[in-house]
């Protein structure tokens, strides 16, 4: 078998898209293999929206490495492995649904305010897309899957983004009112 063809085989969690394991040859970071091959195309416009926001939403993002990588189990995306002090993987904001405190709920503000002020529109904010890292005691915010992003450059040119950017604006603080609405916040 071609030694480039990653088996990763410790199992972190799955969505609907994608599943997370651990990288078979770094503890430190996880592959995110895609489970069915038609939405291969989602990875690599993962890794480009990665690298269109990686510095205006640098607190909240993770590494990214910037290739899709093949798996026994199908392509997928390498980034940093998130774990906590216990060395447990760490959990997503949906485990702390129930125990949100003021340092959750003052990350969750100045993330909306970053996609806001950088007009980074998301529409996907599902509880288990953001991951909490407990490191030093402390707990950290990361918005772990990107997938949903949506900008609107390539069309500039025809000044649609002067009607399309409020409208995707609007969309996105709705999406971003049901979060809060879901984990009890004042907006
Ligand atoms: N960097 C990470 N570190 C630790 N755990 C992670 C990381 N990224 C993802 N996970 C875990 O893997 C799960 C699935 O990841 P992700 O949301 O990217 O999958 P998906 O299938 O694309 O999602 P969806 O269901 O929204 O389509 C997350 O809910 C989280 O528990
Ligand atoms: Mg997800």
């Amino acid at each position: 078998m071609d030694c480039k063809i990653l088996k990763p085989t410790k199992f972190i969690s799955k969505g609907a898209t994608r599943i997370c394991f651990e990288h078979p040859y770094c503890e430190n970071l996880c592959v995110k293999v895609v489970v069915r091959s038609k939405d291969d195309g989602i990875l690599f416009r993962e890794l480009r929206t990665y690298n269109e926001i990686k510095y205006e939403l640098k607190d909240y993002l993770v590494w990214h490495e910037n290739e899709v990588v093949d798996t026994i189990w199908g392509k997928g995306v390498v980034c940093k492995l998130l774990k906590d002090d216990s060395g447990e993987y760490s959990k997503t904001l949906n485990y702390y649904k129930n125990k949100i405190d003021r340092e959750i709920i003052s990350q969750l503000y100045h993330f909306a305010y970053k996609l806001v002020e950088h007009n980074i529109f998301f529409y996907d904010f599902n509880l288990n897309n953001f991951t909490i890292q407990v490191s030093n005691g402390r707990k950290k915010l990361y918005y772990t899957d990107i997938k949903s992003f949506e900008n609107y450059k390539p069309i500039t040119f025809f000044r649609l983004e002067k009607l399309l950017t409020p409208l995707a604006k609007y969309l996105m603080l709705r999406r971003l009112y049901v979060l809060f609405r879901a984990l009890e916040i004042d907006q």
